[in-house]
């Protein structure tokens, strides 16, 4: 599919996906959600990518939230569809089964904020911030953001954040647990891109099944969630992935993950 508001870039396993209306601060759009679903889709299937980064077009911001020119004169029902149809978009990148790093450079906000939460870790510059502003216009963050952030920071944190609308910078948001790590704005894309590559220098079967019991697991109750974490850990023992890397470790030489 060929993009309008997004740019896919493919190098060694790693997936660049750039938000790409610099004029508009990045805002996301109905045609940019439906790329982001379009393009995460792809990305999920595709043998070739084992991680993506995320990030936005332009020095200014990262996403400065949906597009508030399509959310002015909505009604109940369209809002609604609306919040369902961002979430599930969200959710997919969430969902993913490969690790997901936001490269967050300047403005996070509403919608940007919520799609850096869907991503699994957010490196950010010095320059970020990041906040939920929605309330300033009448509305709230319903693209999950009600949901993650406080998962993310505490309820404490998250309400200040959410009943505010205030932007928080980057030092602070690291201070919370909001970013992973702040680093300059020359050195963001790189940073996030090594990190991601920290990561998928692992076993993939084995950051599959991570991710899918932090975010299966966190939502149920400890037993049920360890019950979730047994079953994961047997399957892991069963791949031949396993095999190597414990083999690998024994024999002191590099493993060689083959995916299954
Ligand atoms: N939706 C639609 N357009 C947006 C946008 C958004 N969320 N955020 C920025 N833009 C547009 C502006 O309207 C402007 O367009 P124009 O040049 O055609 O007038 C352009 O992007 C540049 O933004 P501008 O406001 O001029 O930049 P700034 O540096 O003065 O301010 C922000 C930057 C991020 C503080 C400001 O743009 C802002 O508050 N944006 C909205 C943030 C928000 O409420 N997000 C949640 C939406 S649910």
């Amino acid at each position: 599919m060929a993009y309008e508001n997004l740019l896919v870039e493919k190098k060694d396993g790693v997936a660049i996906v750039t938000v790409n209306r610099p004029d508009k601060l990045n805002a996301l759009n109905g045609r940019t959600i439906e790329e982001l679903d379009a393009a995460f889709s792809a990305l999920a299937s595709d043998p070739e990518v084992r991680g993506v980064v995320v990030t936005g077009a332009g020095e200014k911001a990262f996403v400065a939230g949906a597009d508030i020119e399509e959310l002015s004169g909505l009604d109940a029902e369209a809002g609604r569809a609306l919040s369902e149809r961002g979430q599930r978009v969200f959710d997919r990148i969430e969902w993913l089964g490969k690790p997901v790093v936001a490269a967050v450079g300047g403005f996070a906000l509403g919608g940007g904020c919520e799609l850096a939460l869907a991503c699994h870790v957010r490196v950010a510059s010095e320059n970020a911030s990041l906040g939920t502003p929605e309330v300033k216009l009448g509305l709230l963050c319903g693209y999950g953001g009600t949901q993650r952030l406080p998962r993310l920071v505490g309820r404490g944190a998250a309400l200040e954040i959410l009943l505010t609308g205030e932007r928080v910078k980057a030092a602070e948001a690291l201070r919370l647990g909001l970013v992973n790590r702040v680093v300059a704005r020359e050195d963001l894309l790189a940073q996030a891109e090594a990190l991601l590559r920290q990561m998928i220098a692992n076993g993939p079967l084995a950051l599959r099944a991570t991710l899918e019991a932090v975010h299966g697991g966190l939502d149920r109750p400890l037993g049920e969630a360890q019950a979730g974490e047994a079953q994961l850990f047997g399957e892991l023992c069963g791949t031949r992935d396993a095999r190597e890397g414990t083999r690998a470790f024994l024999e002191k030489r590099a493993p060689r993950f083959e995916g299954r």
